[in-house]
């Protein structure tokens, strides 16, 4: 027997001992219906959840609760990771016996303790990680640690309206922008993603610039409301290269250039230049992400569009998307508005898919490790 079967049979008899019944990479899984607990603490919001999968269809969410530090960290223009990990601790146990209370479900009950392992920033990550294993430990149960994009991908499974495999996602974040054939739990290929900046960041630092604040992108996205998108020409990075790959950094010091220009006037409240500058540049970011999610679409064949990440929330992307995809008969598939952002019904969400799919078994080893620095691609499974 190679050493690889041994694991295998060890892996599926240590399930099987503890109530699970899972195939490693694929296959059908008959498991009884379970709870998932997800903790989320990569960056600036503390998320905790309940899942629940059930004998047929997608888990479902029972309850889910969200601290965001967004207030703390606006002082400082941007994320100060100390000051995130403090207000993590502070705050996961609270919100933990807020989700469980409003489900009114026992902790007892919780069958596995999922946890954001990266990337994100590692203090913080810690604190979910540390949280999570120590639950698991006390309650004698299994973890597992979620990877965030993953999470944010597999969030629209948790709307209304639930996609099916496969579909292209488009993936736009704070810290990612990627185009991905998804075939099913765990089979991802990346087609195309940013080489530079991620739109997220194009949001955040343009907004900065113009003086807007942190989180950027809702900032810029409501300041754009009034303005004029053909007022400044800006350019659009990457948008004939021929590839699915994206390049935002360029956009910023556009952004910049233009604001020098037009110096203290771009805050003269009488003008519309800050609205126009900010209509400007959220019409080059979502135009880029436009087109390069319809090249992808019409590249792979495939008919489902999937858009998570929180720059998924953003309405002019949502509207121009709809309206592309309706005309060339494809259906677009979102993550519910307030689930877009960081949350942990997400986390819940992906660990229960996971070991649902049969790709990920949940561990009884509570020592732990977190990813800060993690590509999606190494969490692919080798079959697909
Ligand atoms: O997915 P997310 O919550 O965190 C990461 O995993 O990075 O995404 C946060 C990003 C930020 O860059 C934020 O400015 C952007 O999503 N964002 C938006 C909107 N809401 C959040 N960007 C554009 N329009 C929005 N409405
Ligand atoms: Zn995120």
């Amino acid at each position: 027997m190679n050493f690889k079967v041994l694991v295998l049979l060890l892996c599926n008899l240590r399930a099987i001992l503890n109530g699970l019944e899972y195939k490693v990479n694929g296959g059908s899984h008959k498991l009884p219906p379970m709870l998932f607990l997800g903790i989320e603490s990569s960056c600036d919001e503390t998320g905790v959840a309940l899942v629940q999968t059930q004998a047929t269809g997608a888990p479902r969410l029972l309850s889910h609760a969200l601290f965001s530090q967004i207030d703390m960290h606006q002082a400082y223009g941007g994320v100060v990771p100390e000051l995130a990990s403090r207000d993590h601790i502070k705050r996961v146990i609270p919100l933990t016996r807020e989700v469980l209370k409003n489900a009114q479900i026992d902790l007892n009950q919780v069958d596995v303790v999922a946890y954001t392992r990266g990337p994100g920033l590692a203090g913080a990550l810690l604190v979910g990680a540390g949280v999570g294993c120590a639950l698991g430990a006390a309650l004698n149960k299994p973890v597992l640690g979620v990877h965030h994009l993953e999470g944010h991908l597999l969030s629209p499974f948790l709307s209304d309206d639930p996609p099916e495999f496969p579909f292209v996602a488009l993936l736009v974040s704070g810290g990612h922008t990627q185009l991905m054939r998804v075939e099913a739990v765990g089979a991802y290929e990346i087609l195309g993603e940013t080489v530079d900046d991620a739109a997220g960041e194009a949001f955040d630092k343009s907004a900065k610039l113009m003086g807007l604040g942190y989180p950027g992108g809702p900032a810029l996205s409501k300041c754009a409301e009034t303005g004029n998108s053909l007022a400044f020409k800006l350019p659009r990075p990457l948008l004939h290269s021929g590839d699915l790959d994206f390049s935002f950094a360029g956009l910023k010091t556009s952004v910049l250039t233009q604001a020098n220009k037009l110096g203290d006037s771009l805050h003269d409240v009488n003008t519309t230049h800050k609205a126009d500058l900010a209509a400007s540049t959220e019409a080059a970011i979502v135009e880029v992400l436009l087109k390069k999610s319809m090249a992808a679409l019409k590249l792979t064949g495939m008919r489902r569009l999937v858009v998570a990440g929180g720059v998924g929330a953003n309405r002019l992307l949502r509207k121009q998307l709809n309206e592309a995809c309706q005309k060339v008969g494809v259906r677009v598939h979102y993550p519910e508005l307030h689930l877009c952002t960081d949350n942990g019904a997400m986390i819940a969400m992906a660990a229960a898919m996971r070991v649902q799919a049969g790709q990920q078994a949940p561990q009884f080893d509570y020592s732990f490790d977190v990813k800060p620095r993690w590509p999606l691609s190494h969490i692919l499974t080798a079959s697909h």
